[in-house]
């Protein structure tokens, strides 16, 4: 079992202890050009955890601009006060060099963009200015020159970003590059850029010095590199010196995303590897959607890639490599591929490294501790006390795992017969089925901690008093607002019930409310065929949503036939359908015959409520403050380490 996940692999002159790495992954730990101590302990808990090999994303050498006034210039000390210890701890280190080419946000900072022609980001539209031959040279002298100072600071690899439609990518691409010189024109041309960063980076540092390449397999957009094209640089990149290629996909504006939500399947772009390691004589890397040990062995085996990445599921998990090869499978906690505590985080910064220390830095919906691993040390209880946890949705059972972990006796009741929570509503919607892996965990997680789990129960004064707890924390969760619909001849029901399969719908559905709840419980009653139109009050729908899931669920729900009507109110319901507002101006819907609230939940304080004055309690969850699951998660998670 996982023989080929710890089989050593040599890449260049190095060799990794096993098959999984940690690729490449944005941060914002520390501001640009600058290493925390945050940032390293991240980096560290992940060799730590048994990865072969990390690879630290750098934003070195030129994120910004071509004007090097904005590169982000870590000193070698710096850079060595996180290669040091990572590799103490066990693993090999690699850092990514990334020019952000017409993808940048160079223009934020006053600094114009540049590529390798002036065709616009098929996000921002903004035309960047072609680079010129000299600018190229100087462009390969800073990776050149990056890379050195990285093997002066003990990094063991560097690995070249031509991935994701930045700039080398965009010079491999015939969509961005319409050059007329060397650098274009003919896949020799296109690869030339990358190809003289490499043979530059080899005959300054040694030809044994490792250096690989992330390349799309695929841009997934209009134009963009194919997998016939990709198949068509390798050659000339490994001519060129690179020790591996690292296989991803997606760019700016594509219709499939560089970090694929849960509505992606897993190993979602490794067929893409498996058509560039057919081709390839140095070892290839697959990534996307990899976040069990299972499937990566599976990878292995079948001789689709040579190495793993397992970003997210290490976001989620470090020490998944140490309990893979402890056969420890069931206490791996697995990444849902949901995004909200790590891409949808990164997002919302507008220049990288703008930490406001609250929720710009990478972390993780099922792992609170991802980029706080100092922050929240897990340390035992000084004075052991008997926790009374009122809910087992997550943010209970996250806090009974803690609280049991710091040697607390903890007793857990769920008024229904089911752990879970809201999880339990989410996991019915088809594309996040993977959900249930987070309750399977958690539930586990209790059991083995000897948490005194009681289902069935409610946690009322009376039961209370007999178990006489030293504290109690409070996860009862919300309860889902119903308006008045006007007419109490329609049927109507909460997204919840929708959900929960306690709902009797008619076939034409209004559902009130465009948040995620609303479309996608939307996406549920459209799967039973039912006819769905969904009004919202504000401009956009989702707003709740990262803006990749966001995106693939509109995809999803357009194809599918649902009406969305935006910026539009639901007055009431009449016998023959609904009555909406817009822009002062109602619209009559025909044939409406259910509404469907979506409109959010209040807090079910009536526990709390009863408790003051009675007892030390904590309120978490929605039932403090209805928000999501990460945000419920972190603040169990917190409390639990408090008590
Ligand atoms: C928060 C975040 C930041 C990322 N930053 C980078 C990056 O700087 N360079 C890069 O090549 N890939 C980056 N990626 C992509 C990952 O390396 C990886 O290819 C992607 O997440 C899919 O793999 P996974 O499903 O194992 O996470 C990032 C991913 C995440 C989640
Ligand atoms: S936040 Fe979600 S997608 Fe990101 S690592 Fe955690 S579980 Fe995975």
């Amino acid at each position: 079992m996982f023989k080929r996940l710890f089989e050593p692999i040599s890449i260049g002159s190095i060799t990794l202890k096993n098959r999984i790495i940690m690729p490449a992954i944005s941060t914002n730990l520390a501001p640009l050009g600058t290493i925390s101590q945050r940032m390293i302990d991240y980096h560290v808990a992940r060799a730590k955890g048994g990865a072969g090999l990390i690879i630290f994303q750098s934003g070195l050498p030129i994120i910004l601009a071509s004007d090097s006034t904005l590169n982000a210039d870590i000193s070698v000390e710096e850079l060595k006060s996180l290669a040091e210890p990572v590799k103490a701890a066990g693993a090999k280190i690699g850092i990514q060099f990334v020019h952000t080419g017409a993808q940048g946000i160079a223009d934020f900072a006053g600094k114009e963009l540049v590529a390798p022609s002036p065709i616009p980001c098929r996000i921002s539209n903004k035309i960047p200015r072609a680079l010129t031959i000299k600018e190229i040279a100087r462009l390969s002298r800073q990776f050149t020159n990056s890379a050195q100072r990285a093997k002066n600071a003990g990094f063991d690899l560097v690995e070249i970003h031509g991935a994701h439609g930045y700039l080398i990518s965009e010079f491999l691409s015939g969509y961005s590059n319409k050059r007329k010189d060397s650098y274009g024109g003919t896949y020799e041309n296109m690869a030339r850029f990358p190809c003289e960063i490499i043979s530059q980076i080899k005959s300054k540092l040694g030809q044994d010095f490792t250096v690989g390449i992330r390349i799309n397999g695929d841009d997934f957009a209009p134009g963009g590199i194919t997998i016939e094209d990709a198949k068509s640089v390798v050659p000339y990149l490994i001519e060129a010196g690179a020790d591996y290629i690292s296989v991803s996909a997606g760019a700016y504006g594509a219709l499939k995303t560089t970090i694929p939500p849960m509505m992606e399947k897993r190993g979602v772009y490794t067929a893409l590897a498996e058509k560039i390691k057919k081709i390839a004589k140095v070892p290839v890397v697959t990534a996307g959607r990899i976040n069990n040990p299972e499937l990566a062995e599976e990878i292995l085996e079948k001789g689709l890639a040579d190495i793993i990445a397992m970003g997210r599921a290490l976001i989620a998990d470090p020490e998944l490599p140490n309990k893979t090869k402890q056969k420890d499978l069931q206490n791996i906690r697995k990444c849902i591929a949901c995004n909200q505590g790590c891409i949808d985080r990164i997002n919302k910064t507008i220049l990288p490294g703008k930490d406001d220390g609250k929720d710009s830095y990478v972390t993780c919906l099922v792992n609170p501790r991802a980029g706080r691993e100092t922050e929240l040390l897990l340390k035992p209880a000084k004075v052991k006390k008997k926790v009374l946890i009122a809910g087992g949705g997550p943010a209970g059972m996250e806090a009974a795992r803690i609280a049991a972990q710091r040697g607390h006796t903890v007793t857990l009741l769920e008024k229904s017969d089911k752990l879970g929570g809201q999880l339990n509503l989410a996991a019915k919607i088809p594309f996040k089925k993977e959900i249930q892996e987070e309750i399977d965990y958690l539930s586990y997680q209790l059991k083995r901690k000897k948490v005194d789990t009681v289902l069935g129960k409610k946690a009322d004064i009376k039961t209370i008093n007999k178990l006489s707890p030293d504290v109690i924390i409070i996860a009862t969760g919300s309860i889902p607002i119903v308006p008045d619909t006007g007419n109490n001849t329609i049927k109507t029901a909460t997204a919840w019930d929708v959900l929960g399969d306690k709902a009797d719908t008619n076939n034409n559905i209004l559902i009130v409310g465009g948040g995620s709840v609303g479309l996608e419980t939307a996406y549920y009653l459209v799967c039973r065929e039912k006819k769905v139109t969904i009004v919202e009050q504000l401009k956009n729908f989702a707003m709740d949503m990262g803006p990749i899931s966001r995106f693939y669920l509109r995809e999803r729900l357009n194809a599918m036939g649902v009406t969305l009507m935006k910026l539009t109110k639901f007055i009431k319901t009449s016998d023959q359908g609904a009555i909406v507002e817009k822009n002062g101006k109602k619209n009559f819907i025909p044939g409406i015959n259910t509404i469907v609230w979506a409109v959010g939940t209040t807090s079910d304080k009536t526990l709390a409520d009863e408790l003051k004055g009675k007892y030390e309690f904590f309120t978490i969850g929605d039932a403090d403050k209805p928000e999501n699951a990460l945000s419920a998660i972190e603040q169990a998670h917190r409390i639990a380490l408090a008590i």
